[in-house]
């Protein structure tokens, strides 16, 4: 059925491999929504140049469609392929890049990764977020401030990690609760504290079409280890971020591109009874800390810095 929208004007008749694409420019031109246009225009302008430069094959034409057509069938919400496919190309990590830049002294943001959920456990400052047995013992300890220092009181933080086996609970069919994930109010001066395991490096699915992606690239499907963490706080601009802890095999060859310098923290090994006392674990353990300083942007400073980077973009 015709969508009823009657031809602009009468373009050139398309027997050129030049003319194909003056005519699709051509007919973007007519978007009504000035952003939307310029999205079009730049994406025929480099797809068209993209098939041009590869003088691209009808047989890997083909290929490629296919590929995208599996890439959609694998995609469900347990196991989202689209974004996984975006992520090894390192696009997911770009657009973060692109939307939250570096500025001062701020804690730098990264992936929120497909394993977030809302279902989480709801713990008491200095509680613990993993069950027994799912890891070697870790405590994250910190405060949130602003960049000036200053504490930010009653921060909410999530945070989601795997376990030891580098798995996240809701990758286990049997999951009956959240584990090795929760969220916590921080206290009036900031500080937090939370029981958890040493998260372990583990795959992107190794079994779809992105890791025959990975595969004919010659390219490992890991990621190091890490600790999600996300802040909101009211009057600040929510924070999506991870800590990486320092010695992973795969820290210089995150396969999501998810990693940055700024978030590589170094574990300290405690084995003083008192200092594992005061932290709920059991008597004779030990454990790793994790000391972390974050610090956050108001709604402005987040939004000036964001209309500066957009600007410089545009003037470069
Ligand atoms: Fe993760």
């Amino acid at each position: 059925m015709s969508n009823g929208i009657p031809p602009r004007f009468d373009l050139p008749i398309p027997d050129r491999a030049d003319i194909i694409t003056d005519n699709v420019l051509k007919l973007a031109e007519a978007t009504p929504n000035p952003r939307l246009r310029f999205i079009f225009q730049t994406l025929i302008k480099h797809l068209h140049g993209f098939v041009n430069e590869t003088d691209l094959t009808t047989e890997e034409w083909m290929a490629a469609i296919q590929f995208l057509t599996r890439v959609g069938q694998t995609h469900t919400s347990f196991r989202p392929e689209m974004n996984t496919l975006s992520s090894v190309l390192g696009v997911s990590a770009l657009v973060d890049a692109l939307n939250n830049p570096v500025e001062g002294n701020a804690t730098e943001s990264t992936l929120l990764g497909p394993f977030y959920t809302d279902d989480t456990a709801h713990i008491a400052n200095g509680e613990g977020i993993a069950s027994e047995g799912k890891g070697e013992y870790m405590y994250v300890e910190g405060q949130v401030v602003t960049t000036e220092g200053v504490p930010i009181p009653g921060a909410i933080i999530d945070t989601w990690e795997s376990d030891s086996d580098g798995f996240y609970d809701m990758q286990f069919s049997n999951r009956s609760h959240p584990d090795c994930r929760g969220r916590l109010q921080c206290a009036n001066d900031g500080s937090f504290g939370f029981r958890a395991v040493v998260p372990a490096p583990y795959p992107i699915p190794g079994d779809g079409p992105v890791s025959e992606l990975l595969l004919a690239m010659n390219r490992h499907n890991m990621r190091p280890s890490h600790l999600h963490i996300m802040v909101e706080a009211p009057g600040y601009h929510k924070l999506v971020t991870a800590f990486f802890p320092e010695g992973c095999k795969y820290i210089q060859s995150d396969s999501v591109f998810g990693i940055k310098k700024s978030l590589i923290v170094k574990l300290e090994h405690i084995d003083d009874e008192g200092e594992t006392r005061k932290r709920g674990f059991p008597a004779g353990a030990s454990f790793e800390l994790m000391r972390l300083r974050i610090v956050m942007l108001t709604n402005e400073q987040f939004k000036s810095y964001r209309a500066k980077n957009a600007e410089s973009k545009r003037t470069a």
